[in-house]
Order: structure tokens, then C-alpha cells, then sequence
């Protein structure tokens, strides 16, 4: 198999964003620089959310401030709005992420917008932001993209032109968020099998969340169809606090795992990566629902 996989950690955004328990900035970066350590070098670190709305993350600009910049990493920031981009453009981060969904119900409740409005807002931002940044990269993601906790089950035909709007605007790349954990192989296969007749493989990144212990079934079946960007979180770490019953996101661990023994090198230390989140999981008070993380680490101590 070639080895060309894209492994994007979402851990400090989309595994912390949904915990009450206040993580602070200083254990948040010694987590990322730990992620660095493993091998990690895409790493989505916060949002540009409402403080209100995510607590947890309301630390974002002093968070980029405190980034080590000499690590060869990228990082990325979700942006929901035109003062999510203003206080981007203030940090001078050049990777943002701009987010809908398929669902009307899901965008309202996460983004207080319709679909259509976000589309609108986001190409405002997207043209702004390349003002700043011409070679910057903007991420779309597109949630809810098999069902939706409010709507139930989503059809290819509901995320297609979502998708295609987000293409023709100029993204460079889309992030297909399968945000509450409840898919299955051939529901992925017919949604991919829908968006394959208008767009690249290349373009698309599958972020799968593993409420159900399904998502790394998912990763095998869209890594055989030729994809190769996936995004994890460390330890499995995560949920959206606007999806009700969402689990964690796929364990990076897992996916480290599952790409290593099918023969492609990914440069990540399955060790560092099990240790990395070992302190934010401490200071949740919980432990990391990943198999392999919890192997790893027995291994570590045995
Ligand atoms: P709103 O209340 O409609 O915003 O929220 P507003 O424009 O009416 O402003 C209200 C107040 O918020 C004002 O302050 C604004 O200045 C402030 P006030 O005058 O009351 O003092 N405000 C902001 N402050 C800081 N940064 C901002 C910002 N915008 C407004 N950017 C908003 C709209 C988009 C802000 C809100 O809905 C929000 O923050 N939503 C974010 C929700 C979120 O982070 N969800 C999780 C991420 S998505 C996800 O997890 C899915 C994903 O992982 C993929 C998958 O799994 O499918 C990506
Ligand atoms: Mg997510």
C-alpha cells in the first residue's frame, strides 16, 4: 500500500472543546508539544468560537501566541463567523477551517445560521483571509454528513451540493465530519460513491467519530477507495457539545495502529502518542476509551 497517509490530530480542539473541566493553556500546550514529540505534524489546536458558547477554548488567541513556531508543525483553527476571522488574522495563523453542515437543524444549533447563510459568510472570509494569506489553506468541513442527531438520517443528495459549494468556492480541502459516530461501511461507500462523479479524492478528509466503535471500519473501507487525510484525536478524545450523544473521535492511537500493520509508515511514535494525552485524561478524571492506547501503555509499564 503507498504510504502517503495525511494524519490530522483534532485532539486540542475537537477533544477538548466539549469538556467542562477547564484545561489550561500551559497543560494544553504541553500536550501539543508532546503530540510534536510523537511525530504528529498537523494538528488542529483551537477554535475562534464564542467564549460563550465553548468555554474551553477561549483561550485560542493566547494559546497561538504561546505555539512553538521552530517544530516543522502546522496548525489550524476553526473560524465560525467574520470576528472569528478577525481575531485569526490578528494571531497571523495561515490554516483556518471553516465549518457547516447538511443538516439545517445541526448548523443552526452549532452556528446559530442556515446552511446557506454560512456558505455566504464563508466565502467573504475565504476572500478576506487570502487577501492576508494567498498561500494559506482553508479546510471546509462539512458535518452531519450520514445522520444528524436532530433530523436522523442524511442523504448523499443532501451533502452533495454543500460539498460542491464549498469546492467552487475555493477550498483547499473538504472534511467530511461524521459527527455523532454511527456509521457504517456501506453508508460511507454510498455517500463517497455519490461525491466520486464531481470531486477528487484528494480533495476530501474524513473526520469519523467512534461513539459506536464503528470509525476505524470506516477509515478501511475509504483508505481501499484511495483517500488518504483522516483526522483522530489523541486517546479518542472529543465530541461536538452541539451533538447530542456524540462520542469521542476515532483514537489517533487506533489509527496509527491500524495503518502501521497494514504496512504504511505514518513516522508516529505509538509510545509518545499514548502518552501524550495521558495528563489531559488525569486531569478529565477519566481514561482514554481507546484499545490500542490502553495497550500501548501497558506495554509502556510492563
Ligand atoms: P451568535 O450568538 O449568533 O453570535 O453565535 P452573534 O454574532 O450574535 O454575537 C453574539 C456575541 O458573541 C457578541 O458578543 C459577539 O461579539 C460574540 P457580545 O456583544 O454579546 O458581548 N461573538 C464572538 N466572540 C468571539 N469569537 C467569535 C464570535 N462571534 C460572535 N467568533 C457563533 C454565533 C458562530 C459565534 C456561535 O454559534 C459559536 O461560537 N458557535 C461555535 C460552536 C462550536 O464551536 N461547535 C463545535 C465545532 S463544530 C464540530 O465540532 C464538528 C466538527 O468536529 C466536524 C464533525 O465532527 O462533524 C468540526
Ligand atoms: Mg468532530
Amino acid at each position: 500500500m503507498p504510504s502517503a497517509v495525511r494524519l490530522i490530530e483534532v485532539g486540542p480542539r475537537d477533544g477538548l472543546q466539549n469538556e467542562k473541566t477547564p484545561i489550561s493553556t500551559e497543560s494544553k500546550l504541553s500536550f501539543i508539544n508532546c503530540l510534536l514529540d510523537s511525530g504528529l505534524r498537523e494538528i488542529e489546536i483551537t477554535s475562534f468560537v464564542s467564549p460563550k458558547w465553548v468555554p474551553q477554548l477561549g483561550d485560542a488567541m493566547d494559546l497561538i501566541a504561546a505555539l512553538p513556531m521552530d517544530r516543522g508543525a502546522l496548525y489550524s483553527a476553526l473560524v465560525p463567523n467574520q470576528k472569528g476571522l478577525e481575531r485569526a488574522l490578528e494571531t497571523g495563523i495561515d490554516r483556518i477551517a471553516l465549518f457547516t453542515a447538511a443538516s439545517e437543524s445541526f448548523t443552526k444549533k452549532n452556528i446559530n445560521a442556515t446552511i446557506a447563510e454560512s456558505l455566504a459568510n464563508f466565502r467573504e472570509i475565504m476572500t478576506e483571509f487570502r487577501k492576508v494569506h494567498p498561500k494559506g489553506f482553508v479546510r471546509g468541513y462539512v458535518s452531519t454528513v450520514i445522520e444528524c442527531p436532530y433530523e436522523g438520517r442524511v442523504a448523499p443528495d443532501q451533502v452533495k451540493p454543500v460539498v460542491m459549494e464549498l469546492a467552487q468556492m475555493g477550498v483547499n480541502e473538504i472534511c467530511l465530519g461524521e459527527t455523532i459516530g454511527v456509521a457504517v461501511p456501506a453508508e460511507v461507500e454510498a455517500l463517497a460513491h455519490v461525491l466520486e462523479d464531481s470531486i477528487d479524492v484528494e480533495m476530501i478528509a474524513w473526520h469519523f467519530h467512534d461513539t459506536r466503535g464503528t470509525a476505524i471500519a470506516n477509515v478501511e473501507a475509504m483508505w481501499r477507495r484511495g483517500y488518504r487525510s483522516f483526522d483522530a484525536s489523541a486517546g479518542g478524545l472529543g465530541g461536538c457539545p452541539y451533538a447530542p450523544g456524540a462520542g469521542g473521535n476515532l483514537a489517533m492511537e487506533d489509527l496509527v495502529y491500524f495503518l502501521e500493520r497494514s504496512g504504511v509508515q505514518t513516522g508516529v511514535d505509538l509510545s509518545k502518542l499514548a502518552l501524550a494525552s495521558e495528563p489531559i485524561w488525569q486531569e478529565l478524571g477519566r481514561t482514554s476509551p481507546s484499545k490500542v492506547h490502553q495497550a500501548v501503555l501497558s506495554a509502556c509499564q510492563g
